[in-house]
């Protein structure tokens, strides 16, 4: 019986998040649920952001279902040590899962162009999927110094890290239209170089059936807003997909239609991408489709029930077009929005 923890956190994190795991109960019944601390309120009564009893409770989970942490900008939290913020928390818990692929994808649903920034010919049937190489390059490793008028930070690569990324990529593309376009620097970066020739040699030895392209990281931040029809699955390095992925969550038009997932070779971690909304925090009122299409995300790639995931996003997609939230110009509330998705799946 597959296990799945809940971090509910702060502000919004809580709200969402109950509404994903009434989703969660209904599409997969036979699934145990656990909730844990994390965040502000971890600190508040642990004197930890990620305490002891919770990273315990990751040890034999099969995925974790993320809200989200952190206060106000006038929040005590604030003022702490910077280990002992709720963002912290956060960090520490991507650690400790060891995800190294970050999965955000990027759609714009039927009916809801008018929300996106882009023309609605452009915005329309929008479906990229950004996968980001999430525990190496720039970020993490090699050496990094700043002496005086001086400073560097190097990215490095391994054919390992870039292989298992990219075969998260290709396997994805297998669910969808079976096309990956893979992003580097290549004319003036030897890691992009590597990257190239080990994501082609992989799609050559093992993916053959993927349509495999591989474009400039400047060309398509400029494409993926003027021309988004033409990506299926990205795949990118850590800075680079840092950079893009954010830039193409303007596209649907609101934070809170962004789900994510990270996965790597223990359990997945499933989030929202929107932080705790303290302005809206406690009033009923969050959005709460990015946290239960974050749950859609955890049935595909952690628990291989893509039946119970297409419900899932079936039924948002439905409550989205009929009951939208507040956020998307609508009026329904938390709770609304979600008693219309659990109708939508086939239940009262
Ligand atoms: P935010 O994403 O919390 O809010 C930005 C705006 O979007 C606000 O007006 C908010 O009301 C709205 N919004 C966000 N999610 C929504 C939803 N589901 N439904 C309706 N409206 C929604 O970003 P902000 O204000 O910069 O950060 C607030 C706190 O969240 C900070 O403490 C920040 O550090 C933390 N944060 C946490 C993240 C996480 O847990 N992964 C990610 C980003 C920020
Ligand atoms: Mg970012």
């Amino acid at each position: 019986m597959p296990k799945i923890v809940t971090l509910p956190g702060d502000g919004i994190g809580p709200e969402v998040t109950s509404a994903a795991v009434e989703v969660l109960r209904e599409v997969a019944p036979d699934i145990t649920i656990e909730e844990h601390a994390i965040g502000g309120g971890a600190y508040d009564a642990y004197g930890d952001p990620l305490p002891q009893r919770t990273r315990d409770a990751l040890q034999d989970a099969d995925a974790v279902l993320l809200g989200t942490v952190g206060g106000a900008h006038t929040s005590p939290w604030n003022n702490l040590p910077r280990h002992l913020r709720p963002e912290s928390g956060l960090l520490a818990l991507r650690k400790a899962l060891g995800c190294y692929a970050n999965l955000r994808p990027v759609r714009v649903q039927p009916g809801l162009e008018h929300l996106s920034p882009l023309k609605p010919e452009l915005a329309r049937g929008v479906d990229i999927l950004i996968v980001r190489e999430l525990l190496g390059g720039i970020y993490f490793d090699g050496d990094r110094k700043i002496e005086g008028d001086t400073a560097y930070n190097t990215m490095r690569y391994t054919t390992a890290e870039v292989e298992r990324v990219a075969k998260v990529a290709f396997w994805a593309a297998e669910q969808r239209k079976g096309r990956v376009t893979s992003v580097d620097k290549a004319n003036v970066l030897e890691v992009s170089e590597l990257w190239r020739r080990d994501v082609q040699a992989l799609r050559d030895r093992e993916y053959r059936s993927i349509h495999l392209n591989h474009e400039y990281v400047d060309s398509v931040a400029m494409l993926i807003v003027s021309d988004p029809a033409r990506y299926d699955v990205i795949v990118t390095e850590n800075l680079f997909g840092d950079i893009l992925s954010d830039l193409a969550a303007v596209i649907p038009g609101s934070l809170g239609l962004m789900p994510s997932a990270s996965l790597g070779d223990g359990p997945g971690l499933f989030e929202p991408i929107h932080g705790s909304a303290p302005d809206i925090a406690g009033q009923g009122i969050a959005n709460p489709a990015a946290a239960i299409m974050s749950v859609g995300m955890m049935l595909r790639h952690s628990l291989q029930r893509s039946d119970a995931a297409n419900v899932v996003d079936r039924a948002v997609a439905l409550a989205l077009r009929e009951h939208p939230t507040r956020d998307l110009g609508g009026r329904a509330d938390t709770r609304t929005f979600t008693r219309a998705v659990l109708e939508a799946m086939g239940t009262p």
